[in-house]
């Protein structure tokens, strides 16, 4: 369907476009890159089930209420929670459930584009044969000049930033639905050769034990914070990305459904990416705590020495690039729609600004390598949770129940209770209580300012 600048919503064509829509803002670095690391970091299975736990129990059921959210009204967050607060007679500050959005979505983009820019330079890289048979000490070495290199870096940001402004000036059905479509289970099948071939030459035993043996000794409650914040994380929860393609979604298509196979999809895929990753990362004596690197500098020993690795790696980092890209956009839609509907700024115009702003923050990113950890951490870890808190209370207890069961006349009664238990009771007790207990990690991110 085209796009009109005067149009206040735009409408996906089919239930299917909207699955892949949200499969592809939720599909991007948070499964490939961020999965991997953070599992590294705080020490595999037991961190994993939490993970998987959060999923389950509270992203699920808050991504259904961004969606009912967002579809009611048809508008940006801002405006469909201020549009809903008038209909459910609720105080218009609820409001700040969109506004904390779009900044959490813009504080993501900070960093999240210079990571897709290291994707790039791998695109580049391998397409230049510079991975053929590498080692592991070259490639570890490779990345820290990368991460040195700011000019270098810039301008891949740059490259990655203006990619994603294209897609919002031009909006986001134009294209995106049918690329996703194709690019996602090629993905999907180059992720599962790596898998086949981390099998044959890496420590798979060992990495599969490493993810799925679950010992609670090596679990912290720092882990628990930090597996709760990466479930909204990977699901593109709590900023209103999911709400404002809520908006876009038709009437008649079923919440609940389209969120179990999002859901579904954006897990297994986390899970294969780390199924590729923890044998080569074992098999190199890469240690699992290697942070943010861990992605870039195991991959590439896969694919300097697998026959055609040139091409496999290149198309891996091509399509790692435009699923970043896809989430990419979404981060920053909620701004761009609210500019657009609320101002009545042309798309291009919105995008441009918001891109700016971004934009600026990445060069902050580049040159204090402390901002990029403070807007890792403070965005999951806080910001999301934060908002998919907000957005539960406002579902749950703000919104009339015949409002909400309205949205979700496909449920059974029962079915139906479950959601609203969770949202009214369960999620918003287990996300403060996860919030509030991490003292220590409080205290370490409060140490990144000093
Ligand atoms: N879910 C995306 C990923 O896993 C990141 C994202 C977060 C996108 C929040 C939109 C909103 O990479």
């Amino acid at each position: 369907m085209a796009i009109d600048d005067n149009q206040a919503t735009i409408g996906w064509s089919s239930r299917w476009t909207f699955i892949l829509a949200a499969t592809g803002s939720a599909v991007g670095l948070g499964n490939i890159w961020k999965f991997p690391y953070i599992t590294g970091e705080y020490g595999g299975g037991a961190f994993v089930l939490v993970y998987l736990l959060c999923i389950a129990i509270i992203g699920i059921p808050v991504m259904m209420s961004e969606i009912l959210i967002g579809r009611n009204k048809q508008q940006n967050p801002v405006d469909a929670v201020l549009s809903l607060s008038k209909s459910e007679k609720v105080s218009p500050a609820w409001s700040i459930i969109g506004i904390l959005g779009i900044l959490t979505g813009l504080m993501i983009m900070m960093f999240y584009s210079i990571v897709a820019g290291w994707s790039l330079d791998y695109v580049y890289a391998t397409a230049n044969g510079q991975f053929l048979q590498i080692t592991q000490t070259n490639i570890a070495s490779y990345f820290e000049q990368l991460r040195a290199n700011s000019p270098l870096q810039l301008a891949w940001h740059t490259a990655f930033t203006l990619l994603t402004a294209g897609v919002l000036a031009a909006g986001i059905n134009r294209g995106l639905g049918n690329a996703i479509r194709i690019l996602m289970p090629i993905l999907f099948i180059l992720l599962l050769l790596l898998v086949g071939y981390s099998y044959q030459i890496g420590h798979f035993a060992q990495a599969f034990n490493f993810l799925f043996a679950v010992d609670f000794s090596k679990l912290t409650g720092e882990a628990v914070l930090v597996a709760m914040g990466h479930a909204f994380f990977t699901l593109s929860l709590g900023m209103g990305a999911i709400m404002v393609y809520g908006s876009y979604m038709t009437k008649s298509a079923s919440i609940a459904n389209t969120v179990l196979t999002v859901a579904f999809l954006d897990t297994l895929i986390a899970l294969i990416a780390g199924l590729a990753i923890f044998p080569l990362v074992f098999a190199n004596n890469i240690t699992p705590s290697a942070g943010p690197g861990l992605m870039f500098v195991s991959l590439p020993l896969a694919f300097g020495a697998l026959p055609y690795g040139e091409i496999f790696g290149t198309v891996f980092f091509v399509l790692i690039a435009i699923a970043a890209w896809s989430s990419a956009v979404s981060l920053l839609e909620p701004g761009v729609a609210l500019l657009n509907q609320r101002l009545g700024w042309s798309r291009p115009l919105s995008a441009l600004l918001i891109a700016l702003i971004t934009w600026c923050g990445g060069l902050g990113c580049i040159y204090y390598a402390q901002l990029f950890d403070v807007l890792d951490h403070i965005t999951a870890n806080y910001m999301l949770p934060l908002g998919g808190l907000l957005i539960s209370i406002f579902a749950g207890w703000k919104m009339r129940r015949k409002t909400v069961r309205n949205e979700l006349k496909e449920l059974s009664l029962g079915q139906f209770n479950l959601w609203y238990g969770i949202s009214r009771v369960i999620a918003p007790i287990a996300i403060f209580v996860i919030f509030i207990a991490q003292l220590e990690l409080h205290n370490k991110i409060l140490r990144l300012f000093q």
